[in-house]
């Protein structure tokens, strides 16, 4: 069975997930997604029974009540798709126009997915005010009917059940993390004075992030985090730092498509932040995969 996936979303880990989870100890809880976008990481926790219990939040108020209900409601949702989704048939882009003036007032999910799997580039964009204001794919219908509901009865499959749901800030999220728990966290890519990112409803602080991290180590908190990262020469985003005594490794995301266009061959390296607490149950005697990798790789090199 492939992974099931019925959004697309900028920054889904849905390609990282397999190598992410490597870095999952044994006996978690409770997987928590402060920034759960796609929840890609949850999903494929799932798939491998890695936890039974997941709290998914974003602070993305109309993106999270699409996350639930596809998980709660699978049926609902994937019949309110193949409405929308049939409704355009006569006049696609002004369908798709007015579909997205209906949602910037109402904040209805279900608009939503249909915006997701029609918008150009398959990539949501959002103006300061917060309205979503990306354009039609013009030459694309989205996705089918029957394939979003294949997709959405998997993810629903998976995690129905099993899951809380939130749209809190993610300092509000961190306040109720205990030591069962493994926090994964994907927070949009920052510079240092949290600016405005039109790829994300809302952005983070860098430093005030450092600080949630550093309260995370006091209280022996296990965590990873998917932070910065570079193609060739170019850096993306912040490093974290070395202050937090993390453990970094870089994974390799594959061929920036970017560079390709522009006729390089670059790779993309992403970090990913291992907590310190995460790094001693990873290291005991009776974990049996090997991770070298935590030793040999470092992005702080
Ligand atoms: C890089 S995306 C996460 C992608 C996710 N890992 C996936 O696989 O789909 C970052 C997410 O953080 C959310 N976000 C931004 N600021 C936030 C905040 N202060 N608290 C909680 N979520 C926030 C955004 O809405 C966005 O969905």
């Amino acid at each position: 069975m492939k992974i099931p996936h019925p959004i697309q979303y900028q920054g889904s880990k849905r390609n990282l997930a397999a190598t992410i989870l490597e870095y999952f100890p044994a006996n978690v809880q409770t997987v928590i997604e402060p920034f759960a976008g796609t929840a890609a990481i949850s999903v494929a926790t799932a798939y491998q029974k890695k936890a039974n219990r997941f709290l998914i939040n974003d602070l993305n108020k109309p993106l999270l009540d699409l996350l639930q209900l596809i998980i709660e409601t699978p049926e609902e949702i994937a019949n309110a798709y193949e409405k929308l989704w049939h409704e355009q048939q006569l006049d696609s882009i002004g369908h798709y126009f007015s579909v997205r003036d209906e949602f910037n007032c109402s904040g209805d999910s279900r608009l939503f997915l249909y915006l997701l799997a029609r918008c150009a580039k398959g990539a949501v964009r959002y103006n300061n005010a917060g309205y979503m204001n990306q354009s039609p794919d013009k030459r694309r219908k989205g996705t089918l009917p029957a394939t979003m509901r294949k997709n959405i009865q998997g993810v629903s499959a998976l995690l129905k059940g099993k899951c809380e749901f939130s749209s809190l800030d993610y300092k509000v999220v961190l306040k109720q993390v205990v030591n069962t728990d493994l926090v994964y966290m994907d927070p949009p890519y920052q510079g240092v004075c949290g600016d405005k990112d039109s790829r994300y409803y809302a952005g983070i602080h860098h430093g005030e992030f450092i600080e949630s991290l550093a309260e995370l180590n006091a209280q022996g908190i296990s965590y990873l985090v998917s932070y910065d990262g570079k193609t060739g020469n170019k850096n993306y985003g912040e490093k974290l730092p070395n202050t937090l005594n993390l453990t970094c490794v870089e994974i390799n995301a594959g061929r920036s498509s970017q560079a390709t266009l522009l006729g390089r061959q670059e790779i993309t390296f992403e970090s990913l932040y291992i907590s310190p607490a995460l790094a001693k149950r990873l290291l005991q005697p009776h974990v049996k995969k090997a991770r070298e990798v935590m030793v040999t790789e470092s992005c702080y090199a």
